[in-house]
């Protein structure tokens, strides 16, 4: 299929998509969204695929939702036409893991979407931001809802409050991004963490980050619980089988995805 607004490759067993809009800094339209909700699940159905790497430019992963295109909007607009925000949550159903590669900007929508993917890899030029206060809106995709998670309140306060931008250094320390790179390694270090994970099985790679979502979504006691049945479900896996013969044997495991 031919995107207008993304690219689309494959690298081994890693589908990369790049959000493509260079001259608005990848600003997120609804046309953009729907495609790149398009390729998330094409990728998560096609069996030779085991990861997901999402990225930008060097200059921005995203700079925000499209300010010219909702500008104008009605309320009537925003809440029946549920402009902007109406796919938003389709890549929170991919069952495979998708890395969020952010270099330059992530700010408002592009912040929220790095923070709807399961990691973030950094380059050293990142910036994270939810400036929207200065647009006279607030976030809407799930900022004031996943960056006090991720960082913690006093830090999502403060960058929701005074629109302030955090750099790589700050985001790593605050937990938002699990690792930075120098910017010119950035691709490469995505597309080698997600190709280590699709060489992992891929029914227990789905389950490790299904567990781990759990964790944001119930008690601790029933995400233990959660945990612990999907533990014991591995062990109807021919993966499992294999992963543990092949340590005993001391040797690289072989997994069959089943
Ligand atoms: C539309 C945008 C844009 C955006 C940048 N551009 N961000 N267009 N929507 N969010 C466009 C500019 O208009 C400009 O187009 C071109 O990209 C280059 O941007 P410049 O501003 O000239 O670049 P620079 O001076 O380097 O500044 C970069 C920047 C700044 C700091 C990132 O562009 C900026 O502040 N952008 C807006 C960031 C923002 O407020 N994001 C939150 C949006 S609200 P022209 O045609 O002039 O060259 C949001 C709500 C989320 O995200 C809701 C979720 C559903």
């Amino acid at each position: 299929m031919e995107y207008a607004n993304i690219l689309v490759e494959v690298q081994g067993k890693v589908g990369l998509i790049r959000l493509n809009r260079p001259k608005a800094l990848n600003a997120l339209n609804d046309e953009l969204m729907d495609e790149l909700g398009i390729a998330l699940q094409k990728f998560d159905a096609d069996e030779a695929i085991g990861c997901i790497v999402l990225t930008g430019s060097e200059k921005a992963f995203a700079a925000g939702a499209d300010i010219g295109a909702m500008a104008g909007y009605s309320y009537m607009d925003a809440y029946k036409g549920d402009y902007i925000t109406r796919n938003w949550e389709q890549i929170r159903r991919i069952r495979k893991p998708v890395i969020a590669a952010v270099a330059g900007y992530a700010l408002g929508g592009g912040c929220e979407l790095a923070m709807m993917c399961d990691f973030i890899i950094a380059a050293d030029s990142a910036k994270f931001g939810q400036p929207e206060i200065k647009l006279g809106t607030i976030p809407g995709a799930g900022g004031t809802q996943r960056l006090p998670r991720a960082v913690s309140k006093a830090k999502a306060m403060d960058l929701c409050l005074t629109a302030r931008m955090m750099d790589a250094a700050e985001a790593e320390r605050a937990g938002l991004v699990s690792r930075i790179v120098a910017a010119d390694k950035l691709i490469d270090e995505a597309i080698a963490a997600a190709t280590v994970i699709a060489g992992m099985s891929l029914p227990i790679v789905m389950m490790v980050k299904e567990s781990i979502n759990r964790a944001y979504e119930s008690t601790l006691a029933e995400g233990v619980q959660f945990e612990r049945r999907l533990f014991h479900s591995t062990f109807g896996t021919e993966d499992q089988k294999e992963g543990m013969r092949a340590f005993i044997e001391k040797r690289p495991p072989n997994f069959a995805n089943k």
